[in-house]
């Protein structure tokens, strides 16, 4: 092989000025909107530097105006053609109907030869995207549209990341076609609703809604900063150079290699049949909330390309191909109350109490709206029809009110002056959205201490539910968690649906909570800006509680993660009267937290950060994280830079992909075993 000729210097002297002029362009054209250069004079110059970087490919720089920008927002939202309609696909909603969608087959096709292999794949749930690379460059990108005519939105689909600018093929396609799903993941829509919520702007009711929104923006660099992706599904025309691959999964392979981003592995299947592609539909319904990004179903494909064309179309839907839906988690109810509701911390907290709608497995009858501000957002009153969606992990929430349906007009909703449960006074800090009952003794606060109090992350008292604690204090007296080491099995057999048993099974529970590590300890008092990451740091620096409780602020702001409001919050709550005599109850019945092992110095993450992503199989996240502490490493949930390792799993994403980036190592379960030592 001949070595590379290195590029001369004019060369290099050239590509830098057109780097210059083309980025001077884009600057003045996107953000001064005083454009100087024609969309003729703007493409030559872009031109020629392609064709200097593709004969020295040194020469193209990570930041080069071909790599990210230089397609302009000129063209952006108008009609665009598709070559071949892009098709909907046929919706079934069991294995029952997948099973007879499949046997309909013979009746278009019942030749002896007839037997299709199925691919299965996550139906992800984004918005479907056109991209045709002409002569090996990106041309044009269109959304679906009504089928036959999508909206131009090349600009916006050339910042997504990911996207290929160009096809890495020896002798390029006159055309090229690959169609896919624009989105964004769950935690990064999380993300980016609260920062859109922080600043005041609209945010979006699902990541669907957030991708298409991003989509439509009119400035190609707003685009960007947004967090898309996207995953190619299939082709449209497409004429190979070389020979065309006989499937869909040959397909993948080979856009794989061209650098397009295809389904994971992990989540896609070829099924031998039509009982192995049910399987495979199965475990993707069981993975659902594990996933990255939201699904709303499966597809599954004949994978063979002769089959397909045999089947054909109808003329919305392809017959070799089905979207096996799963169920919906948003929906349609109406608000009958909202009510204000008062939690552990005495904020004060609207919800909506609705008609009782099924959605993804669990029947929703109340959704938190926020705070006040949420609720004269949304303009909701009690009558409204409202769209709800529950996602993944994430709680019910409502996403839109229905005001068109509104009938009469309903008050708004006029914000107590007085605690709702116990009348005292509420205070609403200026700098704060929420308002908050003042009253400690609050039945509706003191219940919500001790749920937090008993609750698995803090003393694991088990049995401890929200309907045993309300009759707990409203019959038994218990006002605070000092109160549950008194409790006698006498009294308990008093109440409802408590037998002997079960009174014992109890007091059983809340005498082993006595020798709970003191990271849960502190987690379960509830102090005002600890949370579990704080205790168990707090933990750690101090071994015991004597000497958490005996620190001053000064000690406190010792500890690493520890900063003024935190230290100021701890040690107003251990001088508080009302804390110190719940406190010193608690010690004379016997609590006696488990002094925390110092960190080992000298274990292997000793150090080190460590975040775990995607699902782990040989224990709970819970129990890998202990490990990481155990052995004197931090675990986080977050990758940056200070990130020392990240340990993913089946299913990972945009953590595993952010520490690629930042160059962060990654291990897989097995090998964070072997550095475990376990
Ligand atoms: S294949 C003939 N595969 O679902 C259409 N579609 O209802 C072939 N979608 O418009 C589509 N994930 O936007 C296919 N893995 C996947 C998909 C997928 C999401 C969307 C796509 C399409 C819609 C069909």
């Amino acid at each position: 092989m001949s070595k590379p000729v290195p590029p001369p210097d004019t060369a290099r002297r050239r590509a830098e000025e057109l780097r210059a002029d083309l980025r001077d362009a884009d600057e003045r054209y996107h953000q001064k909107d005083d454009p100087h250069l024609s969309d003729f004079e703007y493409d030559q110059l872009k031109d020629e530097l392609v064709t200097l970087e593709d004969r020295w490919p040194e020469l193209r720089t990570p930041d080069s105006p071909t790599q990210a920008v230089g397609f302009r927002a000129s063209s952006l939202f108008a009609p665009v053609v598709h070559r071949e309609p892009m098709l909907s696909l046929e919706k079934v909603n069991s294995r029952d109907d997948f099973l007879a969608w499949r046997k309909s087959m013979a009746d278009f096709d019942a030749g002896a030869d007839f037997a299709p292999r199925f691919t299965v794949e996550p139906k992800v749930d984004g918005v479907a995207v056109e991209l045709v690379y002409e002569r090996g460059r990106l041309k044009v990108a269109s959304t679906r549209g009504d089928g036959t005519t999508g909206e131009d939105i090349t600009a916006n689909v050339a910042r997504v990341a990911g996207v290929p600018h160009a096809l890495s093929m020896p002798s390029a396609p006159d055309v090229f076609e690959v169609r896919g799903e624009v989105y964004v993941t769950k935690a990064d829509f999380l993300e980016w609703n609260e920062r859109l919520l922080a600043e005041g702007g609209e945010t979006k009711a699902n990541p669907r809604n957030f991708a298409a929104g991003s989509l439509k923006q009119k400035d190609p660099e707003e685009t960007a900063r947004r967090p898309l992706r996207l995953l190619v599904y299939g082709l449209g025309v497409a004429n190979w150079a070389s020979s065309a691959p006989a499937s869909w999964h040959e397909a993948r392979e080979r856009l794989r290699a061209l650098a397009f981003p295809v389904v994971p592995d992990e989540l896609f299947t070829l099924a031998d049949d039509e009982n192995a592609a049910a399987a495979a539909v199965a475990s993707l319904e069981a993975r659902r909330d594990d996933l990255a990004f939201e699904i709303d179903g499966a597809v599954i494909k004949v994978d063979q390309y002769d089959l397909q064309r045999r089947l054909g179309a109808r003329s919305r839907s392809p017959r070799w191909a089905v979207a096996y839906k799963f169920p919906p988690r948003e929906g349609r109810t109406v608000v009958r109350a909202i009510e204000v509701s008062v939690g552990r911390t005495g904020a004060l907290t609207p919800v909506a109490v609705v008609e009782p709608l099924p959605l993804g497995g669990v029947t929703i009858t109340n959704i938190s709206l926020h705070n006040r501000q949420e609720v004269e957002r949304l303009d909701l009153r009690v009558g409204d029809t409202v769209m709800i969606v529950r996602a993944g992990d994430v709680i019910p929430h409502v996403t839109k009110v229905l005001h068109e349906l509104r009938t009469g007009d309903p008050p708004k909703l006029a914000w107590p002056e007085h605690c709702p449960v116990c009348g005292a006074t509420v205070d609403a800090p200026a700098d704060e959205p929420l308002s908050y009952c003042t009253n400690l003794a609050c039945p509706s606060q003191v219940k919500g201490r001790l749920f937090h109090f008993g609750s698995r992350r803090a003393m694991d008292i088990e049995g401890l539910g929200e309907k045993l604690i309300a009759q707990l204090v409203e019959t038994k007296g218990v006002a605070d968690p000092a109160a549950l080491y008194r409790l006698t099995a006498a009294e308990l057999v008093e109440l409802e649906r408590m037998g002997e048993k079960s009174a014992a099974t109890l007091l059983e529970q809340i005498e082993a909570s006595k020798r709970r590590p003191l990271a849960r300890f502190l987690n379960a008092l509830g102090i005002p800006n600890v949370g579990e990451s704080t205790a168990r740091d707090l933990a750690r620096h101090f071994g015991t509680f004597a000497r958490v409780r005996a620190a001053t602020v000064e000690q406190l702001l010792e500890v690493p993660e520890v900063g003024d409001v935190t230290a100021t919050s701890v040690r107003l709550f251990f001088d508080e009267e009302r804390n110190v005599r719940v406190l010193d109850a608690m010690l004379a019945a016997g609590v006696d937290p488990l002094p925390e092992e110092a960190a080992k110095t000298d274990g292997v993450f000793a150090g080190k950060t460590v975040v775990f992503t995607g699902n782990l199989e040989t224990m709970t996240r819970d129990e890998a994280e202990e490990i990481v502490r155990k052995l004197g490493g931090k675990a986080s949930g977050s990758v940056s830079k200070k990130t020392s390792l990240v340990v993913a799993g089946p299913g990972a994403g945009s953590k595993l992909e952010k520490a690629r980036e930042l160059k962060v190592a990654v291990a897989d379960e097995a090998e964070f075993r072997r550095m475990a030592r376990i």
